[in-house]
Formats: structure tokens, C-alpha cells, sequence
């Protein structure tokens, strides 16, 4: 176990079951990239969960890879990061098991993702059911101290945490516990985002706004916000409005470009043209970078693969090491 001087370990990953947009940035990703120069890091692609919704192998590969492609464009660096697909390390799915057996039946009917994901169409399986053990295994395989997750997934790391001290209580001793408890790590700034239609922008609700897309369409996207009809010469309010709200997470709350542009919302004699024009002008600046390192690694798979090599074969030396100690101490 860590001491409190050494440096602290973080796991998350994404589902590749579509679009990365620009709120998996604002939630998750952005952490990632920042944390990445104080923290020893372990950020995958959560393929096997994504099999509870993609059902093509193609569409299967693509996203992988455009995921791990992605993660890199928005500047995480291998030289920082574990980066590595979950398949490369399958031991978490015996994690799984070993989690499954101490798993009251009722944590998982209470957990809402299974219920919404269903709502929207996703097939009822059991994989589906039993989607927050998977998690929990992961998670737990590197012993981690901090989660970075957006606001939706709450509910996922307390069941971790659940499933922790279910374990511990059963096969572990109070000075020996088995897995170490983690911490959501969830920007209190962030929140939701919402996507052009003010809902929760969502891969699977095709209201998201993809930063890598090319000018011209990402301008088009951008006019697409929904917004209200206050006439032009009349004050707005900039909390309340979707193009404000994506301006100041991106910006920051305390970027002098976001309180410059609540300003003109309140002084009224701006139209929300104008509003949108300046969210394009952030993106393209704030994603500069990474659209140039897009299109490098677009044309780098060998890189890509080295990439996964190396960060597969770091996660499972430190996977290996936490199944083995869990395997003993359930008498396997
Ligand atoms: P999607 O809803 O597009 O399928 P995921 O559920 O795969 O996105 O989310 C991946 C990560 O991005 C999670 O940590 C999630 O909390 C975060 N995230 C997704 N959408 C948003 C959003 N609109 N605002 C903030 N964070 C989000
Ligand atoms: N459930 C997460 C999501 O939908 C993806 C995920 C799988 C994950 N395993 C994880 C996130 C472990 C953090 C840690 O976004």
C-alpha cells in the first residue's frame, strides 16, 4: 500500500461504444491529461464493456483505436501513462468473478445505468446487469487512489467501493486488507455538459460536438445550439444559456474571456450568433494542438500499436500482482 508521501495512482478509462465529444473532455479526459504530471497514471479503453452495446467487430476495432488515437491527441503522454486496452489485460474479468461472488444481488438493481441504458434501446443482458462489477474490477486491479470521472459516474465508483469492503470483510484481516479503497474524482466545475439541443451531450443522443471535426462543419454544428428568442438589443442571461455554459467549461469559470462574454450576455446588443462565433473561435484555439497531433497520428499506426504494447505490458505487471494477491486470499 502507498504511504501518504508517495505519489498517488489513477485509473479511468472510456467506453470506445462511439464519438468521443466534448464532453468526455470536460469530464473526463481533461483530468486525465492534467493529473498525468503529478500522478502515476492507468488509463485504458474499456472494450469489453462496450461489447454490451456495440454488436459489429469492424465498428469494434474503429472506435478502439480511434479512442486510443483520441487520448493521445488531447495530450496524454505515453511517457506519463499506462495507455492500454482493456482485452490486453483480461484479467480483470476473473477480478470480475471474484467480485461477482460477494456482490449482493440488490447492488446491482439499484444501480440506475442498467435502467437507463435499456430505456434507450440497449439489449437487457446480463453483461449489461453486471456492467458496475466489471468496473469495480478494473478499478480495483492497480490499486488506485483517485478515479477522474464525470458526474454520471458516481454511482459506478461507489459500488467499487462497496464491492471493496465486501471483499475485505470477507477475505481480508482490518490490517490486511485485500483491495484498497478509491476516491471519485469528479470537477466540481464541470458538471453535465450539454450538447446543441441543451440535453446531456451524449455519443448515443447524436447532440455532441466533436472538436476534431474540420472547420467548416464544426461551424455548422456550433450555429446548431439551441437558444432562446430574446431579441438581440435585449440583456441575456449567460448562466441559462447552452453556448455559454460549453464557452465556460472549456475556458474555465475564471478565464477572463468567460466573464468578458457573460458581460456582452448582460448588456444586451449581442445576438447569439455572435455568442456561437465566439465558442467556435475557443475551440479551434483550444484544440489547435491537438488537431495537428490528430492528423500526425492518423498517419502513425506503428506508433499507436508500440503505444499499447507498452502500456499492456505495464498494466499487467501491477494486474497480475493484485489478482494473484486476491486469488490467495479466497483460497484459490
Ligand atoms: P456517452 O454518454 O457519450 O456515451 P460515456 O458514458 O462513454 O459518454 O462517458 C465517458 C466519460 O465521459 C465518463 O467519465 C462520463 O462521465 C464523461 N461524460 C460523458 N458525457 C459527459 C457530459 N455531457 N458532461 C460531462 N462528462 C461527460
Ligand atoms: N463506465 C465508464 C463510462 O461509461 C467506463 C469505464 C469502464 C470506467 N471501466 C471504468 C471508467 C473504470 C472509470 C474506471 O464512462
Amino acid at each position: 500500500m502507498t504511504d501518504s508521501t508517495a505519489t498517488k495512482r489513477v485509473l479511468s478509462g472510456i467506453q470506445p461504444s462511439g464519438q468521443l465529444h466534448l464532453g468526455n473532455y470536460a469530464g473526463a479526459i481533461r483530468q486525465f491529461v492534467e493529473m498525468q504530471h503529478t500522478h502515476e497514471m492507468y488509463i485504458f479503453v474499456a472494450s469489453y464493456h462496450a461489447l454490451t452495446s456495440v454488436r459489429d467487430p469492424q465498428t469494434m476495432r474503429q472506435n478502439t483505436r480511434q479512442v486510443v488515437i483520441d487520448y493521445l491527441a488531447f495530450g496524454l503522454d505515453p511517457a506519463k501513462a499506462h495507455i492500454y486496452l482493456q482485452q490486453d489485460v483480461p484479467q480483470v474479468t476473473e477480478l470480475a468473478w471474484l467480485l461477482a461472488c460477494v456482490c449482493p444481488k440488490h447492488l446491482m438493481d439499484k444501480a440506475t445505468s442498467y435502467k437507463d441504458k435499456v430505456d434507450k434501446g440497449i439489449a437487457a443482458s446480463i453483461g449489461l446487469y453486471t456492467y458496475p462489477i466489471l468496473q469495480a474490477a478494473d478499478i480495483l486491479s492497480v490499486d488506485p487512489d483517485f478515479v477522474p470521472v464525470g458526474e454520471d459516474q458516481r454511482q459506478h465508483i461507489e459500488i467499487t467501493r462497496d464491492l471493496a469492503l465486501k471483499f475485505n470483510h470477507a477475505f481480508g484481516t482490518e490490517d490486511d486488507p485485500v483491495f484498497k479503497l478509491p476516491e471519485a474524482m469528479i470537477r466540481a466545475d464541470a458538471g453535465v455538459l450539454p450538447g446543441v439541443d441543451g440535453q446531456k451531450m451524449s455519443a448515443s443522443y447524436g447532440n455532441f460536438i466533436d472538436p476534431f471535426m474540420a472547420e467548416k462543419p464544426l461551424r455548422k454544428r456550433i450555429m446548431k445550439i439551441v437558444t432562446d428568442s430574446t431579441p438581440v438589443e435585449e440583456a441575456k442571461t449567460p448562466e441559462t444559456c447552452t453556448v455559454f455554459q460549453i464557452f465556460r467549461a472549456l475556458a474555465g469559470p475564471d478565464d477572463p474571456r468567460t466573464s468578458e462574454l457573460a458581460e456582452r450576455y448582460r448588456a444586451g446588443g449581442m445576438g447569439y450568433g455572435d455568442a456561437k462565433q465566439a465558442l467556435c473561435e475557443l475551440i479551434l484555439d483550444h484544440f489547435g494542438d491537438a488537431r495537428k497531433r490528430r492528423e500526425a497520428l492518423m498517419d502513425d499506426p506503428g506508433y499507436v500499436d508500440q503505444v499499447l504494447r507498452d502500456g499492456a505490458e505495464a498494466a499487467r505487471v501491477k494486474v497480475d500482482e493484485v489478482t494473484s494477491r486476491a486469488r490467495a486470499a479466497a483460497g484459490l
